[in-house]
């Protein structure tokens, strides 16, 4: 069982106040979030499972989440309106790229739009989902999944994507109250960037200097279409843009496959 106490001892955080709420089991921590904000809860709350029955991914995917993995969701305000919720994510995305760096995995990447990879394959995804308090207050459930202590046998091997672990990429199990409050304490850091120059500039630079899709090949499939370009840059709504043969898209949904650049 996750050691709340030794989560408490190394959290540093001076914008968020964390409350935890750990679990054995639960359908998914979103949705516990979703239940505690209709309950009132606010900015701050932390909801941490051992295992999800139905974790959920973007697109309403399944997230297979084994006992090992870490996966829990933080309740936070929206920063300079909700209009940069997605920002939000991309905020999340880089404090878990550094959390992973921070305890040595020293390859962790961001990948547009929300997830991390260590080298190549993917290790976590998050998903943040928007809810409406009253008419026009908002707040944000940031859902990060990372496969930790599991192995890459724990899961399936019909995968669309190629999955990897922390403990199979470091060869050894690591603490998963030490990875959550680096994560937390990033993130706590980061939205100290956000609110000192109102602004989510630092932020988009942060993801860039840990990305790597930027200059990569990727292949983009949206709803209606596929196409494959170099990603070069991404804009301060956090979309991508991508050089393609036809000129530069601008993808602001879709699934980003990077490609080998040969
Ligand atoms: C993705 O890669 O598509 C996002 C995966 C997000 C998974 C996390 S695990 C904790 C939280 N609870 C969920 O049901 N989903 C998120």
């Amino acid at each position: 069982m996750i050691d709340v106490d030794a989560i408490r001892e190394c959290l540093d955080t001076s914008i968020l106040k964390i409350q935890i709420l750990p679990y054995e089991e639960v359908d998914s921590t979103n949705v516990i979030a979703k239940e505690q904000i209709a309950d009132g809860a606010d900015e701050g709350l932390l909801i941490i499972a051992e295992k999800q029955t139905m974790g959920r991914g973007r697109k309403d995917r399944c997230w297979h989440s084994p006992v090992g993995g870490l996966y829990f969701s933080l309740i936070v305000k929206p920063r300079i309106g909700i209009i940069n919720a997605p920002l939000m994510g991309l905020l999340a995305s880089c404090a878990t790229a550094q959390g992973l760096r921070a305890i040595g995995a020293q390859h962790a990447y961001v990948k547009w739009p929300n997830d991390i990879l260590l080298d190549f394959d993917k290790v976590s995804g998050i998903l943040s989902e928007i809810v409406t308090v009253d008419h026009d207050s908002h707040l944000i459930i940031i859902g990060i999944g990372i496969n930790q202590n599991s192995t890459s046998s724990d899961f399936p091997d019909d995968f669309a994507y190629s999955v990897t672990t922390v403990r199979d990429y470091l060869g050894c199990l690591t603490s998963q109250e030490g990875l959550l409050c680096h994560i937390i304490n990033s993130f706590d850091n980061l939205l100290k960037m956000v609110e000192s120059t109102n602004s989510f500039k630092p932020i988009l630079e942060t993801w860039k200097e840990l990305s790597s899709t930027i200059g990569n090949r990727v292949r983009i499939t949206d709803d209606s279409q596929t196409y494959i370009g170099i990603a070069t840059d991404i804009l301060d709504d956090g979309s991508l843009l991508v050089q393609t043969d036809k000129g530069e898209k601008i993808v602001t949904t879709g699934d980003v496959r990077h490609l080998r650049n040969d």
